[in-house]
């Protein structure tokens, strides 16, 4: 082939790797991603009947769909809240809370945070009396097991932590 003709060729094989879309790539491109594992930023917990949390001792049982998912919040608001709201639990609850839901849910919580701005469902505003009402089970519930497109923390924030953010939600952001 001539010089020409063998540049054009590579000219012309880079453009068409460049245009394909990632998820038509050769089939073994993905074999590293496509591993039964829970994504990062997945939403709800998915698991089968036998598996356990890596940390902490979360029982309550993974919904397989959106009605089971409320059922599950309901009956998770009998769980009762093992940390009081002193001052540093609201600190801790602060801090944990902008590091994990700001963005989405904003920094009064009322759903304006700079990625909650691009979800379709916007994020819930967390001041709603909808959310102030729940026990407190229920919204840590919510944040272990994750929503309908919010993600889950039962695997990324410790137990008593979670608390913590459910004193900070009902405590500071309800009380604005
Ligand atoms: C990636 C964006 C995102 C992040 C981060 C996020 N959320 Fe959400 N959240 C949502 C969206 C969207 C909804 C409403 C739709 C749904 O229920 O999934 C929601 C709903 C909720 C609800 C209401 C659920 C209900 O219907 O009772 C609570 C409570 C909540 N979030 C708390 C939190 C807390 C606490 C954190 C941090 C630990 C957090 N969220 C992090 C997106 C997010």
């Amino acid at each position: 082939m001539k010089r020409p003709a063998a540049l054009l060729c590579i000219a012309g094989l880079v453009l068409v790797m460049g245009v394909i879309p990632r998820s038509s790539a050769l089939p073994w491109d993905e074999d590293m991603r496509n591993q039964p594992s829970v994504k990062p930023q997945e939403s709800q917990v998915r698991t089968n009947a036998s598996s356990v949390p890596t940390r902490d001792k979360e029982t309550i049982p993974t919904p397989a769909n959106i009605g089971e998912l409320v059922v599950a919040r309901l009956t998770a608001g009998e769980l009762q809240n093992p940390v009081r709201a002193t001052p540093e639990s609201l600190n801790m609850g602060r801090s944990l809370y902008e590091v994990h839901c700001r963005t989405c849910h904003g920094d009064q919580g009322r759903g304006d945070g700079p990625v909650g701005l691009k979800f379709v469902v916007a994020p819930m505003d967390l001041t709603m009396d909808y959310v102030q009402f729940q026990p407190d089970g229920q919204i840590f519930f919510t944040i272990s097991h994750g929503s309908i497109a919010m993600p889950f923390y039962r695997d990324s924030i410790p137990e008593d932590d979670r608390w913590h953010v459910v004193n900070y939600i009902k405590h500071v952001l309800g009380q604005k």
